[in-house]
């Protein structure tokens, strides 16, 4: 299976970063091919709404040369993406939505262009969030769940871990093990 994630914390070495490692292991452990994304290492401009990418049949398409040609090859090359995001003002953080927007070109719905890009990936979330997980992160949730449908991809699931206590909160039992267990549902998980 081949995994797509993006990393949009903008702290290399934040909390974000710590939960990955043992999901990122756990995958490496059962010989996926995964490729990390570190989005604050890249660039990836807004959107400009200009619809160009929509007359653009067969590849994805924006006019805009940066990093997401890069990204939105692995997307289109993987069974599952992976959006590991800290809870940023009750979404991702504007990194990673900068990705989520310029997904537009991936499907074309909209001008002469016709076809999906992406129909039928999987799509999951790791996040991390100083509130707790449903008052933090049901809205970016059902955000991603809707942009399931539009792109007709499949949502598998959010695990979350709450920042009590900066890193030292990602590296607890509970938090590990959760990394650990995540990736192996997602692993066994069909699409
Ligand atoms: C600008 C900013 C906005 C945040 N907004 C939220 C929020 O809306 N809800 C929440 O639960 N936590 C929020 N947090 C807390 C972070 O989600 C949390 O500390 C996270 O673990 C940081 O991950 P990182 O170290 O990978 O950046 C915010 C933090 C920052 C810096």
């Amino acid at each position: 299976m081949k995994i797509c994630i993006l990393n949009g914390s903008p702290r290399l070495n934040g909390n974000t970063a710590e939960l990955l490692k043992p999901f990122l292991e756990e995958l490496a452990a059962v010989g996926a091919e995964t490729t990390l994304y570190t989005l604050a290492s890249m660039h990836v401009a807004p959107c400009k709404g200009c619809y160009h990418c929509q007359d653009i049949q067969d590849e994805y398409g924006c006019f805009q040369q940066d990093d997401m040609h890069k990204i939105a090859k692995a997307m289109q090359e993987s069974d599952l993406i992976v959006l590991a995001t800290p809870i940023y003002t009750w979404f991702c953080t504007s990194e990673l939505k900068a990705v989520l927007d310029r997904m537009f070109g991936l499907a074309k719905y909209y001008r002469t262009a016709k076809g999906n890009l992406v129909e039928g990936k999987r799509i999951a979330i790791l996040a991390t969030h100083g509130y707790d997980a449903a008052y933090a992160a049901d809205p970016f949730v059902i955000g991603i769940q809707r942009m399931c449908e539009h792109y007709h991809l499949q949502y598998d699931g959010m695990f979350s871990v709450r920042d009590v206590d900066d890193i030292a909160s990602f590296q607890t039992k509970q938090a590990t093990s959760g990394a650990r267990d995540f990736a192996r549902y997602l692993l066994q998980k069909k699409a």
